[in-house]
Formats: C-alpha cells, sequence, structure tokens
C-alpha cells in the first residue's frame, strides 16, 4: 500500500498542480520520478467509447447496449447491473479505469437532447436502476463515474446557463437519485455537470461538491470536472473539484496560492483524492470481450424492455400466417443509439427485415419515406400499395437524430407523418415502432392499433424487435417518463434563453404534475403491458406498523394467460396530512415479477418509511411528517389501484406556506407560477449575473462595441449559418479557445474590455495580436 501522505510530501508544487488537470483529454498526469502511474478514463453508458488520436476508428468497436433511457424501462436494478458488469468488461479490455457513466439526469422536459443517456423523472427508479448499473460496472474491478452533477437538463447553452431551483425540488428530485447512487452503489466519481446551479457553477459549487455530496452523504471517491466545464479551476478546488478534465492551464492555481485565495492545504486534498484514485484502480488483467455473449445480453435486454403501450384487438403478437407490410427505412437502418459523447462504434447491428428473412416470414418491405435525402412519390405509392395488399402493417418510424450537444423539437418528421396518416387510411391494422431517444408527440396513435415503444434499443434492436413482434418474448416495459398530450405552460420558457432555466414548477415533475393536476397525457408514466393476463389480488400491509423502518406491501399475482409474462407493481405514496405543498403521487417502491403461465405468487414490497419524507426547508433536512398516508398499489401512475392507509406516529410541525405559496399548493392545468411567485418560493434574492466579462461569459453577452465587439468578430462569422450564430453565442468564450483562439490573445482581449484601456495597453494588445498572427 502506497502512503498518499507520503508521496504526497515528496511532491513539488508544480507537480501537485499538474495532477489535478488531465494530461491530455483521457489521462490523469503520471509522475515518473516517483513512479505514479496514469489513469484512463473513457466515455460510457451505452458501451465503451474510447477516444484515441491518430488511430481509425477513433474508438474501437463495442457491442452497443440499449440507452439508459431504455433500460430503466425495465424497472429493474438487476438488468442494470447485468448491462453495467458488461461494459465494465469492455472498460478491462482496453484498460480503462474509470467509464463516464451513468448519467442520472432527472428528465424535466422532454425537450432535453441528452434525455436518452438518462433514465428516468423519478429519482427513485433513476437512482435503483443506476445503483445496479454501478455496481455491475464496478464488479469488474473497472470504477464508474456518476455525471453530471447537477440539474444538467436542457442542451441549449448548457455551458453557461443557470438552474434556479428552490431548495426543496433540488433535494426531492434533482439530486435525489445521485444521493441513492452515491450512498448505495459508491461509484469511485462524480462529474459536475457544466451548467450553474442557483448562481454558481456546479464545478466550484461547494455546497454541492463538498458540504451534500461528501459531508452529507459520505462521498469519499473523486470529483472530476465535465470536459472543459471549468470556470475559476482554483476556486474549484477550493470547493472540492478534484480534477480538471481535459488538460488546461494551470497558472490560474499557481497565482490563486500566491494571493492566498487558495491554500495548499486544499490542494493537497485535490491531490490525494486524486492519488487516491489512481491508486485504487484495479490492476490491469487481461479481459478479452465475448462479444456474442454481450450481444445476446443486449437483445435480451432490449426486448425485455419495450414497452407495449396499445394494443387493441391484440393485434400483437404477429401470427406466422400474418402477411405482413414492414414500412419505414427504419427497419433497415435502425435508431438505435444517440449522438455525443455516448455514440459507440458498434460490434454488429441487427435490422429488423434481416431476422424476418431469417424467419422466414411472408413480407414485403417499402422503404416509405427517407432518412437523408428525398421522400419521393414514387416511394410513398409503393409504401401504400404494399400497406394496402398485406393483412398488417408495422411502421416503423422514429426521431432518429438525438445528441448530446442539441435540444430535440420531440415531434416525428413530416415525410413520417404524412406516410402514417396515408397508410392508416388504406389499412387499419397498422403497429407503429417508435424509436427515438425520448418521448415525442403522439397525436395520431389513436389511428393505429398498437404502438410499441422501442426507444434507442441498442445494437440489437432488430433481432429483439423481431422477438417482441413474434410473441417469442413478451414486452415487459414500463414508461420511466410520462408521454405527454400537451406540454405543461410552466415549460413555456424553455428554451427562451441560454442565460436562465427557472424551474418554477418546483417538485411537480413529470407525473408528480400530471397525477396533482389531473391533467391527461398520452401514456401515463408506469404504463405499459405484455401479452399475458396477469391479475391482482387484494394488495394489504401484513401490518400497519413499522418495523425496522419499513411496512410491508403484500398481493398475490396470477397469471391466467398462456405466455411467460411480467408485471411491475408500483407503489405511490399520497401524504394526507402534510403542511407543506405535496404531489398527489410519489413513487415510493416497485418490483418487477414474472410469471409462468398459471402460476401464482404471493409478493412482499417493502416500503421505506424514509422515502415518504419531505425537505423542510426550514429545517433544511428531510422530515417524515407524523400523520396519514395513502398508499396506492398501481399499475401506473394515474392508477386508481388498491389504496391502504398508513398511519406514521412523530410530530406534523412542517410551517403551513398556503398564504404566501398559495399557487404551489392546488397546481391546476395551467399551473405556471410567475416569477414573483417562483422567487417567493425560492426564498432569497433571485442570482444577478455579474456584468464582469470572463472567459466563462456567452459570446452572445459581450459588449457589442470596442473590444468586445473585436471578440465577438473573432469568434462569429459572417458565414455563419443562423444555427451555428444561436449556437456560438450560447457558449462562453472559453469554448472557442481551442478552435484557435490562444488563451493568451483571449485574456488580452478580456483585460481591456474590463477597463478603460490606455494608450500604452491598445498598442501592447496590438503588437501581441500581429505576432500571434505571424506565428499562425
Ligand atoms: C459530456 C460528458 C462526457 C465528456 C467526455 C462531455 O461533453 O458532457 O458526458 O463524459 O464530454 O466525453
Amino acid at each position: 500500500m502506497t502512503d498518499l501522505h507520503e508521496l504526497i510530501g515528496q511532491l513539488t508544487l508544480d507537480e501537485k498542480i499538474s495532477l489535478t488537470t488531465g494530461d491530455g483529454a483521457w489521462h490523469t498526469r503520471a509522475i515518473e520520478r516517483l513512479g505514479i502511474p496514469s489513469a484512463f478514463v473513457s466515455d460510457g453508458p451505452a458501451g465503451l467509447r474510447m477516444e484515441l488520436d491518430g488511430c481509425e476508428p477513433r474508438t474501437p468497436p463495442a457491442v452497443c447496449m440499449p440507452s439508459l433511457a431504455r433500460i430503466a424501462c425495465g424497472f429493474d436494478p438487476d438488468l442494470g447491473y447485468d448491462v453495467g458488469e458488461a461494459i465494465g468488461k469492455q472498460c478491462l479490455s482496453h484498460k480503462v479505469d474509470l467509464l463516464l457513466a451513468p448519467g442520472v439526469n432527472i428528465k424535466r422536459d422532454p425537450r432535453c437532447g441528452r434525455n436518452f443517456e438518462y433514465l428516468s423523472e423519478d429519482p427513485l427508479l433513476a437512482g435503483e436502476v443506476a445503483v445496479g448499473y454501478v455496481k455491475g460496472v464496478q464488479s469488474t474491478g473497472v470504477g464508474a463515474c456518476v455525471k453530471h452533477f447537477a440539474a444538467n437538463n436542457r442542451e441549449y447553452g448548457r455551458l453557461v446557463y443557470d438552474s434556479l431551483i428552490d431548495e426543496r425540488a433540488l433535494r426531492e428530485i434533482y439530486l435525489e437519485a445521485f444521493r441513492r447512487v452515491v450512498t448505495e452503489a459508491k461509484p469511485r466519481a462524480v462529474m459536475c455537470s457544466y451548467n450553474k446551479v442557483n448562481g454558481e457553477y456546479a464545478s466550484q459549487h461547494k455546497q454541492l461538491l463538498t458540504d451534500i455530496l461528501r459531508n452529507e452523504w459520505g462521498f469519499d471517491g473523486l470529483t472530476v470536472s465535465d470536459w472543459g466545464a471549468t470556470d475559476d479551476r482554483a476556486k474549484g478546488i477550493a470547493a472540492g473539484l478534484d480534477l480538471e478534465m481535459p488538460q488546461n492551464r494551470t497558472y490560474t492555481v499557481k497565482r490563486a496560492l500566491e494571493e492566498g485565495t487558495l491554500t495548499e492545504q486544499q490542494l493537497d486534498e485535490a491531490v490525494y483524492r486524486v492519488l487516491n484514485f489512481v491508486y485504487g484502480s484495479a490492476p490491469h488483467v487481461d479481459e478479452k470481450v465475448d462479444v456474442v455473449k454481450q450481444h445476446k445480453l443486449c437483445r435480451k435486454v432490449a426486448a425485455e424492455t419495450a414497452v407495449l403501450v396499445k394494443n387493441s384487438c391484440n393485434i400483437l403478437p404477429l401470427k406466422a400466417t400474418d402477411k405482413i407490410a414492414v414500412i419505414g427505412a427504419l427497419a433497415q437502418k435502425p435508431a438505435y443509439q444517440g449522438g455525443g459523447s455516448a455514440c459507440v462504434n458498434s460490434v454488429r447491428v441487427d435490422c429488423l427485415t434481416e431476422f424476418l428473412d431469417k424467419a422466414k416470414v411472408d413480407y414485403v418491405y417499402a422503404e416509405g419515406y427517407s432518412l437523408d435525402g428525398v421522400t419521393t412519390d414514387e416511394m410513398t405509392e409503393k409504401a401504400c400499395t404494399y400497406a394496402k395488399n398485406c393483412d398488417k402493417v408495422v411502421f416503423l418510424a422514429g426521431d432518429y437524430k438525438d445528441s448530446e450537444g442539441n435540444d430535440r423539437t420531440g415531434v416525428l418528421p413530416d415525410e413520417q407523418l404524412s406516410l402514417l396518416e396515408r397508410i392508416t387510411s388504406v389499412n387499419p391494422n397498422v403497429v407503429v415502432v417508435l424509436q427515438c431517444g425520448a418521448p415525442v408527440a403522439c397525436d395520431w396513435a389513436a389511428s393505429v392499433k398498437a404502438l410499441l415503444l422501442d426507444y434507442y434499443a441498442g445494437e440489437a434492436e432488430g433481432s429483439a424487435l423481431y422477438d417482441v413482434l413474434y410473441g417469442v418474448v413478451s414486452p415487459s416495459g414500463r414508461l420511466a417518463e410520462t408521454w405527454f398530450d400537451v406540454l405543461p405552460r410552466f415549460t413555456d420558457d424553455y428554451a427562451d434563453n441560454y442565460r436562465n432555466c427557472y424551474y418554477r414548477e418546483s417538485v411537480y415533475v413529470g407525473y408528480r404534475y400530471y397525477t396533482t393536476a389531473n391533467k391527461p397525457v398520452a401514456f401515463p408514466f408506469g404504463w405499459g403491458f405484455g401479452y399475458g393476463d396477469i391479475t391482482r389480488g387484494k394488495a394489504y400491509l401484513s401490518q400497519n406498523i413499522v418495523n425496522k423502518g419499513k411496512v410491508k406491501v403484500c398481493l398475490t399475482l396470477t397469471n391466467n394467460g398462456s405466455v411467460k409474462d411480467t408485471d411491475v407493481v408500483q407503489i405511490y405514496a399520497t401524504n394526507l396530512d402534510c403542511r407543506d405543498f405535496y404531489p398527489a403521487k410519489t413513487l415510493v417502491a416497485f418490483k418487477k415479477v414474472t410469471l409462468k403461465p398459471g402460476q401464482s405468487k404471493e409478493v412482499k414490497i417493502d416500503v421505506n418509511v424514509a422515502d415518504l419524507a419531505h425537505f423542510d426547508v426550514d429545517k433544511h433536512a428531510f422530515v417524515v411528517n407524523g400523520g396519514n398516508y395513502l398508499l396506492t398499489v398501481a399499475r401506473h401512475a394515474n392508477d386508481e389501484g388498491d389504496k391502504l392507509t398508513l398511519t406514521v406516529g412523530g410530530s406534523n410541525d412542517t410551517v403551513d406556506k398556503r398564504a404566501s405559496l398559495g399557487c404551489y399548493y392546488n397546481p391546476d392545468g395551467d399551473f405556471c407560477p410567475t416569477t414573483q411567485q417562483f422567487a417567493a418560493l425560492y426564498g432569497k434574492d433571485l442570482p444577478v449575473p455579474s456584468t464582469k466579462v470572463t472567459s466563462s461569459t456567452a459570446v452572445g453577452d459581450l459588449p457589442k462595441k470596442g473590444y468586445g465587439k473585436m471578440l465577438y468578430d473573432e469568434i462569429v462569422k459572417p458565414t455563419d449559418s443562423p444555427s451555428t450564430v444561436v449556437w456560438k453565442e450560447s457558449n462562453p468564450v472559453r469554448q472557442f479557445v481551442y478552435g484557435g483562439l490562444p488563451w493568451q490573445l483571449v485574456d488580452a482581449y478580456l483585460e481591456l474590455i474590463n477597463c478603460k484601456p490606455t494608450l500604452k495597453q491598445k498598442m501592447a494588445f496590438n503588437r501581441l495580436k500581429k505576432q500571434i498572427e505571424n506565428n499562425k
């Protein structure tokens, strides 16, 4: 065992500083003089994505598993474990020490472009599935890095916006999944997010990185920045951010040490945690991945997590005797993963038609629409003719462009919608398979017989889809997020500007809002069914007393059907006596149960009383108030289910705030707190951005004259397309340093922008600029 304190004693100041920033983009710094090795980190979460400069392809092939959005639909931490373990092995085989996954941010809005990388709108579900995933990865000896801490719920302006969240929602919704993973699975690392949270960058947020993460939750691992997320690095170290990635300038840290704004003790703590991580990494063993086995796992997980949300007249499963028209280019080029840092170089991609051929199914295929070109009349006519002449149509629709860095519209492409309309007019037996990273508007769903939500299913999409369509597997996924009908009014300003995101709805996220406001949805959270017929006996509490912090809900499930099938029992709590506002329903427990035909099983599900808590902002603590709670044992969030009353002892002294926060007590279909109402909930002044121009200032906020304008012109070119201009303006100046602007020049610009420059300063600046241009 290396004595890390002793080792730190031998390091020079420069060496210490160098350990807190990367060596390039993917390694920690090695110090050969002292035999300190470097650690290697790489992306997930659907599979290993490594970037190796100078190698082609830049990331080696790896089995691409279903996206986390899809895995969450399994309501099964064990599936998370299996996938995590498989990806851990992929990492081992490439000597990767830390997998940069999973992402556990809450799905606040379906327009967020990274929702496919996240698990759920519910923190219990997101947290528990992530616990399985992290344990699976770490069972191989590879570390998992949970990201993006915290409140990263939009892509537009992701490096600059400020997520403004009241303390209660922050704790109950946005931090809760992180708390579960950190405390239950002990990930080796946590990655901060790009955005600000309540006025401070997450990369230098002491309350998040130290007070909550370490002091409250007991996290003793490594904190790492998201790539390029640091603003004031010295402040970040002092706040508890150990490692900055990728490699960046370090002189600001040295300056802060000299000026006394950062102490060597604080630096040593960060160095200790970097070294603790490096030395704690598992020794590299030669692991050879069994890609065939992993591909099979992908197929199994994908088939099991497919979500069947509509199946009129039991049109599914398809019968061997049915003559099928398969319509849609996605049947041959499936949308099975999202883009950006999660994008895997898959080993082999299954497509539906290949498996229909293998099974010798009686089908015809028409592309119907183009994915990357023009959809011609000929394509449409051919699809309609095929549809007319078959018993049933399988129509593949999809939103195939979800990617990190961009938000989404949540609407299917026009050519798909118009073709679907034509197809349903010639054949009433249409099954739609929807490939997408997150919900899309489904106002057309009434016109089709069945709707199977395929999300991004991983590289075995086609074979898994065959299994589900033909009943080899009964789909057992349940929605891990609400599929909206109409988006709530409080999200109207979702992408109004790149500066502020007002989380004005507080705790009313996803089904918490829709169930409280009684607002219709397309498909509720928890919704989905298989091909069997599982009935439930009456649920009861084994005793209406709390034992070791738990109560047990019991019920008997019986599979009356002729196929193996799965039920997901979901227990929602309603706090009947809380004086604070409270959503109508909160998921407090769930259990997936699989039964053979004819099988009956008594199921016992623990409800942790601690999970009935709300965050009391006056006490700054989670509190379970004494009083009555209703437990609804349900099939989905809108299900009336069986109702059980539970009485919990103890005081009930949460302050009633109805007088000042009235609008939060009875949210209705029009719920949209004003900024003033939200400010009352927020409880302190809303942060005002600093007027000082720094390298973190958004390009769009640079002064419109003088040196501000000149710097703007260095970045935004007259030839840029309007969307490029929007993107550039919503990014901080530092984002463009690597794109050709040297730090030296940026710093010189910033100095002049922030003062009234003298002639001497101006001349020095001109000389520098010329010198840099000559050196290009
Ligand atoms: C993403 C992270 C990712 C990192 C490294 C960032 O842009 O936000 O999720 O792990 O890049 O690729």
